[in-house]
């Protein structure tokens, strides 16, 4: 077969995979944050510019909204067995009888695209009708075994095999290469005539064998070999996959203190010379800048951060974390909240749906709400936007240079004016005026702030500097 033949590949996704006993089907288990599925896409991916099909069934729909756009499902609509799932999609790949069909187990997510290259390439150079992806393993069990009757490969199922068949070792990973033409017309000749009553698309190896070859091929690193039928498979495949993720970022400078207690998911972006801290758990669209150190204890998930900030035993969902940031100990980040650069957040508060300006603090025990906090502001320990009146949520604003005094209650909607003060335990239910010092509950104006007058004393000094030289 020349090397321009077409390849096409199937990956077989339809199953429920019953040991998993889950509500979710088999290859929607994610590992590391991503479906189980999309590991073997990507494996598959490099080799088949020809088209990639994925077989659907159980599930379908929540199956085909995790797959790339460049992954065309195909419908079996009930599951008959593997034999049935490639039937179903050679049926869409009508028309088609030159080049390969490679045909790829949905639950190996640890399989290669250099694995699934060397069989497609062993294939091609051997001009077989059928090669299939093999390992010699420790613990066969569940996995059918590889005999070879005078020279023909055949694969058994282990609750159809033999007590001698199941003493073997060498079983079947569940890749395949196929001469289109060959599976073609072997497809058609399975029977159900097995213990589970389905078609085993592993049948056409003798078929194909007996009229061309059928061949195996030998996996070259044993990991691969972790396919996922239980969730004590999926846990030992995930703390591999685990382990590469965090490697992959060691190698491109970032450190890792604690490999063993530090969980990155695969979507995660660090920059280099940044340091996690034993603990740590990022996830989701989480993306972090250079020279931050995150943790210990720390879980962000779809958190931006930017340069050189520090994230000690907080949480972060859907937060911004600026340059130079510092947030923590014991501080929880919603969905909506925005630091901006040299922001501090201190111990023990929680923002959500926020914007702290440069350079604020929000040192101790706060919880800031659906507010806009300018630049320069200081809020004292226990501030408290009350924003939520049991009916609806408004909106606090702090302008720039503002200080509240400790216990600070802000009833939205309010507005404390640049420069504003406010002294220890107000309640501040009324707009407090730019440059005012507010008292008392409810808050009342009744001078002029401490932080106004040293501003206005500093340009007075400076005004007279200058006339004096
Ligand atoms: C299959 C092989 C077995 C091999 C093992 C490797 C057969 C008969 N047996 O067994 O020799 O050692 O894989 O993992 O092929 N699927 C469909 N439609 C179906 C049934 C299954 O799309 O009707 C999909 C599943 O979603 C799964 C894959 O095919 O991704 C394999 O199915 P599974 O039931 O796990 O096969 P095994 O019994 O493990
Ligand atoms: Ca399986």
């Amino acid at each position: 077969m020349s090397e321009s033949s077409p390849i096409f590949a199937v990956i077989l996704a339809a199953g429920k995979g019953t040991r998993m006993k889950s509500n979710r089907a088999k290859v929607l288990h994610t590992l590391c944050g991503v479906p189980m599925v999309n590991y073997v896409i990507d494996a598959t991916r490099p080799l088949v510019p020809e088209g990639l099909f994925v077989v659907v069934g159980h599930q379908a729909e929540l199956v085909e909204a995790v797959l790339p756009e460049d992954a065309k499902p195909v419908l079996q609509e009930e599951q008959h067995g593997t034999g049935d799932a490639v039937r179903v999609a050679l049926a869409a790949l009508e028309g088609e009888d030159e080049g390969i069909l490679l045909v790829v187990n949905g639950d190996g997510p640890l399989i290669s695209d250099k694995t699934l290259g060397e069989l497609v390439e062993r294939h091609s150079s051997a001009g077989v009708g059928a090669t299939v992806l093999v390992a010699e393993l420790e613990d066969p069990s569940g996995l059918g075994r590889v005999v070879e009757d005078a020279g023909v490969v055949r694969i058994v199922e282990e609750r159809d095999a033999t007590e001698s068949q199941r003493q073997v070792r060498l079983v079947n990973l569940g890749l395949y290469a196929f001469k289109l033409s060959e599976i073609r017309s072997a497809i058609g000749g399975l029977t159900s005539e097995n213990k589970s009553g389905e078609l085993y698309l592993t049948d056409v190896l003798e078929t194909i064998g007996r009229r061309s070859r059928a061949v195996t091929y030998k996996l070259k690193n044993p990991e691969e070999a972790n396919l996922v039928n239980d969730r004590s498979q999926l846990a030992r495949a995930e703390e591999i996959l685990r382990r590469r993720i965090l490697d992959t970022h060691m190698r491109h400078g970032v450190t890792v203190r604690d490999p063993a207690s530090t969980h990155i998911e695969a979507t995660v972006e660090i920059g280099r010379d940044t340091v996690i801290l034993p603990g740590s758990l990022l996830r989701g669209q989480t993306s972090i800048g250079t020279d931050c150190v995150i943790g210990p204890s720390t879980d962000l998930q779809d958190t931006l951060v930017g340069n050189g900030a520090l994230v000690e035993h907080s949480v972060g969902r859907g937060a911004e974390i600026g340059d130079r940031v510092s947030v923590g100990p014991y501080s929880f980040l919603r969905a909506g909240t925005v630091l901006e650069p040299g922001a501090k957040i201190g111990a023990y508060c929680e923002v959500k749906n926020s914007r702290v300006g440069a350079g604020s603090k929000v040192p101790h025990l706060s919880y800031v709400g659906d507010a806009e906090i300018g630049a320069g502001a200081n809020l004292g320990a226990g501030t408290i936007t009350a924003n939520y009146d049991g009916e609806k949520k408004y909106r606090t604003m702090v302008k720039d240079g503002v200080f509240t005094g400790v216990n600070t209650n802000l009833i939205a909607p309010v507005t404390v004016g640049e420069d504003a003060y406010t002294g220890a335990g107000s309640v501040v239910n009324k707009d407090v005026p730019a440059g005012k010092l507010a008292v008392g509950a409810p808050a009342r104006a009744i001078r002029e702030s401490p932080q106004r007058r040293r501003k206005r004393a500093g340009r007075d000094g400076s005004a007279k500097n200058e006339t004096e030289g």
